[in-house]
């Protein structure tokens, strides 16, 4: 039965069989038992599926992971222990030394740094682009090791909407995948696959998660990238895998080839998986999921309306609000709201928009965003300050910006806050 995204969100993942448990138990083990050798090698030689070691699956995990598939309607899905680790593993899945990649540059600071630092270590290059470029101008930075095309649906701080449908035709135009980190939109609010993009990330750290209670990640695969249509770029899909006696992947696992690949190749030597606690306080986060967007949509618009209108504001960065250069692709994308992120700058100093955060009451600075509770952050002295002004400026974040993420509180209470902590200005 085709389920709506609101029952997706309460009942997705988990189905228990008579007798067991209806919540969805925490499977705290390392390890899985078996009866036989023979069943414990056919495991490693991916002939049979089953549970034999967390790292590489886990029924807790998964149980999660196919909550987060059916949200996104993707053919696979596989969690993370950060959004750090779902960007580094969706892009490193595609891409090894002498690859190269393109990127928007209004992009989170900690995956710019990914990006344009240490995937350079590891012989990986990414050209770094402004969405607001011609077709003509992006397109002569395809080369023809180019592996893939990044952007962030809403992104983080700077609040841009990536226009998907546009890009995931220009990377396709080029025989590579669209990878769209979809954290600050969530699948209630875009799916980007919808619009032809191949691969969404998530930080779940964020909305999903929703109480700051665990850092995590999610790649999930659309299964609609045709590798083999493009054999020789993506032979680490299509060639054989000696480290799998042989095994191809997209002849043996088809359209989850990317995704299995993801589990059974970079888990198994690198990972970076959750604990399977953190995917269970996940799973509670993703229960509300349906509930809580809608909420900081809304206080998020009446704070931005409020913020415009207010004469120590110097400018506000809302893609709800009217006016806004994003304002029309966000119609088009997030047509039910975007996120409660709000990006805005005071006049004045530096020194004055510092002394407005440190007099907020409830709101407070912390190094978070998308969470239930109201914050506040200073991208060019905390999460962002690694870049240089001329990085911070390519990314979309000014040095004034204040980043304020709007909770689900009463509205009027995180209105009277900021009124106070500005007067005091
Ligand atoms: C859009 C986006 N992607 C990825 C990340 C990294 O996620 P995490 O902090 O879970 O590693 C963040 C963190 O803020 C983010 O905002």
């Amino acid at each position: 039965m085709k389920k709506n995204l609101e029952t997706l969100c309460v009942q997705a993942g988990w189905t228990p069989k008579k007798g067991e448990s209806r919540v969805l138990p925490i499977y705290q083990s390392t390890t899985f038992k078996y009866e036989t050798s023979e069943q414990m090698a056919r495991l490693f030689d991916l002939e049979d599926e089953g549970y034999f070691y967390t790292r590489l699956a886990n029924p807790t995990n998964d149980a999660v992971a196919a909550k987060i598939n059916a949200l996104e309607g993707g053919v696979g899905c596989v969690l993370t222990s950060s959004g750090q680790a779902a960007n580094f593993y969706a892009i490193f899945n595609i891409c090894g030394a002498g690859d190269h990649f393109i990127t928007s540059n209004t992009i989170y600071g900690g995956t710019y740094n990914l990006f344009g630092v240490t995937l350079k270590k590891l012989g990986i290059e990414c050209t770094f682009i402004d969405p607001d470029w011609d077709d003509e101008r992006i397109e002569a930075e395809f080369r023809p090791n180019t592996k893939c095309f990044f952007g962030e649906t809403i992104s983080n701080p700077g609040g841009n909407v990536f226009d998907i449908e546009r890009f995931a035709k220009m990377a396709h135009r080029h025989g590579v995948p669209l990878i769209v980190d979809n954290t600050f939109a969530t699948p209630i609010n875009c799916r980007p696959f919808e619009w032809g993009c191949d691969i969404v990330t998530h930080s779940t750290t964020k909305y999903m998660d929703g109480h700051a209670t665990q850092v995590g990640g999610a790649v999930i695969d659309s299964g609609n990238f045709d590798w083999e249509a493009h054999a020789d770029k993506f032979q680490g899909l299509t060639s054989p895998d000696e480290s799998y006696h042989g095994l191809t992947y997209t002849k043996t696992f088809g359209k989850k080839a990317y995704i299995t690949k993801l589990v059974t190749q970079l888990m198994r030597d690198l990972g970076s998986i959750p604990s399977p606690h953190n995917a269970f306080l996940l799973n509670l986060g993703l229960e509300t999921l349906h509930l809580r967007m809608p909420r900081h949509c809304e206080n998020a618009q009446r704070v931005a309306e409020w913020l415009e209108k207010n004469e120590k504001v110097a400018w506000v960065n809302y893609c709800g609000l009217k006016g806004n250069k994003y304002y029309d692709l966000a119609q088009k994308y997030l047509p039910n709201g975007s996120c409660g992120v709000i990006a805005f700058g005071l006049k004045g100093s530096k020194e004055e928009a510092i002394r407005f955060m440190d007099n907020l009451d409830f709101i407070c600075i912390v190094t978070h965003v998308a969470d239930a509770r109201t914050c506040v952050l200073h991208p060019a002295s905390h999460t962002h300050r690694q870049l240089s002004d001329e990085q911070l400026l390519e990314a979309g974040v000014r040095p004034d910006l204040i980043r304020l993420s709007v909770g689900i509180e009463n509205c009027d209470d995180i209105i009277a806050d900021l009124e106070q902590a500005m007067k005091k200005m």
